[in-house]
């Protein structure tokens, strides 16, 4: 071994002690790794990211659906430097820098309807705690003070503070925690896959209707809804959901957050979600590929009626994060949309969506594959134990599948993708939008044998 690998392996070594004494991974279970190697991944290009050891992966989760440009863009990173340079930091409470003015009055150029008014967080978590606060502090403006609970759906992920939580529909992620914010209500979310028999997907929207008259109009704030729900795997709404939840909001005076976390800039092929599926929110909560994660930034977009309060006397939203509008971050997230543009990602998203979506579906004559459903560059596949009863692994079966071969396995192949159970099994698939026939190609390879053996293993001995 020459000195340089020796000296290399060190580092490599070193690492891993520090990372297992030290490193708080979040949402990790630590002692996975008390006899293997964490993942240190230590650089990005384009679709793929290498680890430590130098061996490549590709990126079918866009870290954790967020690098939607792709790893790797020194012009973003050079913006960012630029400013930090510049002014590396000021804040938005009473000041404003032209950063995030500039940002704010692109985001709002974009938005659907009156969507005018950016308020900025660092995150999804906390725009949506932000959206949750600015609903009820609204209603109290409004002379409705009881108009308090919020409405979600089962399963959805809507972040891990303590607000964001009582949107959360996760009991695994909840009951830990509890007691939780009051106030969080929550319906079915649209899988119809799982559609109960006699039911319609005409349900899914009345349920909530059904939920505001239980609770009382007069108490319920808000319904959030994410565009294609994540958790539970990629649950697209039926024909006229959201026209549908619309309508009733309005109905019983109830603002619609829409949570873009994921579903905005480019990842449906739309700069948001509501565009795609064409409804108009009151509210839109969204992070993640707004900067492309080249800086942590969120934010929440909210409409003239709902801002106007705020403008008069000695009103003000009494709430704020110290990095709110960060101008480094905001500089990124402008360098980030500059690309978009330049580079027609929202085009390309619409014009390979089908070839994504066509290889995922070949995938469906491997016993194990259940159901493939998604929109734009955002999939999930449903594992199950049988095609046509559709009948799903226990919890200890889930485990043994998921956590005990298919995550270990499809990363050994090369193939970095989201196996999970919050709901039923799925693996769920969220490419850079640059992605194209090379990268389905890629990930057809390794799917297609993995999920064989997937599907053989669970039949077989090792099942249990
Ligand atoms: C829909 C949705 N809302 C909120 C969040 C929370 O965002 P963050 O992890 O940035 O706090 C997420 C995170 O994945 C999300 O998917």
């Amino acid at each position: 071994m020459s000195s340089t690998e020796e000296a290399l392996r060190a580092e490599q070594g070193t690492l891993q002690e520090m990372a297992r004494r030290h490193l708080w991974m979040n949402f990790t279970r630590l002692s996975a790794y008390a006899d293997h190697e964490i993942p240190v991944i230590v650089r990005g290009e384009g679709c793929y990211v290498y680890d430590e050891h130098g061996k490549r992966y590709l990126d079918g989760l866009s870290a954790l659906y967020c690098v939607n440009i792709g790893h790797g863009r020194a012009d973003i990173a050079q913006a960012g430097a630029d400013q930090a340079a510049e002014l590396g930091f000021f804040t938005n409470w009473s000041y404003a820098h032209p950063p995030s003015i500039r940002l704010a009055a692109r985001i709002a150029e974009l938005a659907p309807g009156d969507l005018n008014r950016v308020f900025f967080t660092s995150g999804g978590s906390e725009a949506v705690e932000s959206a949750i606060k600015l609903a009820r502090q609204y209603f109290k403006l409004a002379g409705k003070p009881n108009k308090t609970k919020l409405i979600a759906r089962e399963v959805a992920y809507h972040g891990s503070s303590l607000g964001a939580l009582s949107a959360t529909g996760i009991t695994s992620l909840r009951e830990p925690f509890e007691p939780l914010t009051p106030g969080g209500c929550h319906v079915p979310n649209t899988n119809a896959y799982r559609m109960a028999a006699g039911a319609s997907e005409a349900d899914f929207a009345e349920a909530i209707s059904r939920r505001i008259e239980f609770e009382g109009p007069d108490t319920v704030a808000a319904v959030i809804l994410e565009p294609v729900q994540n958790a539970g795997g990629c649950f697209t709404p039926p024909e006229g959901y959201f026209q549908r939840v619309r309508e009733i909001c309005d109905e019983h005076d109830v603002l619609l957050i829409s949570d873009e976390v994921i579903c905005a800039w480019g990842r449906l092929g739309e700069w948001f979600g509501s565009h795609r599926y064409g409804y108009q929110p009151d509210i839109i909560t969204t992070a993640k590929g707004l900067t492309s994660a080249y800086a942590p930034m969120g934010a929440l977009i909210a409409s003239d009626r709902l801002a106007e309060p705020f403008l008069q006397g000695a009103n003000s939203f009494t709430h704020g994060f110290t990095f709110a509008g960060h101008p480094v971050c905001a500089a990124i997230a402008m360098a980030n949309l500059d690309a978009f543009e330049h580079e027609g990602i929202l085009e390309h998203v619409r014009a390979n969506e089908d070839a994504f979506r066509a290889m995922l579906d070949s995938l469906r004559d491997i016993p194990i594959v259940g159901d493939v459903r998604g929109a734009g560059y955002f999939h999930a596949i449903e594992l199950v134990k049988d095609q046509d009863t559709k009948a799903s692994f226990d919890q200890a079966e889930s485990e043994t599948l998921l956590r005990g071969f298919l995550s270990g396995e499809l990363f050994r192949r090369g193939l970095i993708c989201r196996a999970d159970d919050r709901g039923d099994p799925v693996i769920q698939l969220c490419p850079p939008l640059i992605a194209g026939p090379e990268q389905f190609a890629e990930i057809e390879a390794v799917l297609r044998p993995v999920l064989t053996e997937a599907g053989e293993r669970m039949r077989g001995p090792l099942a249990a």
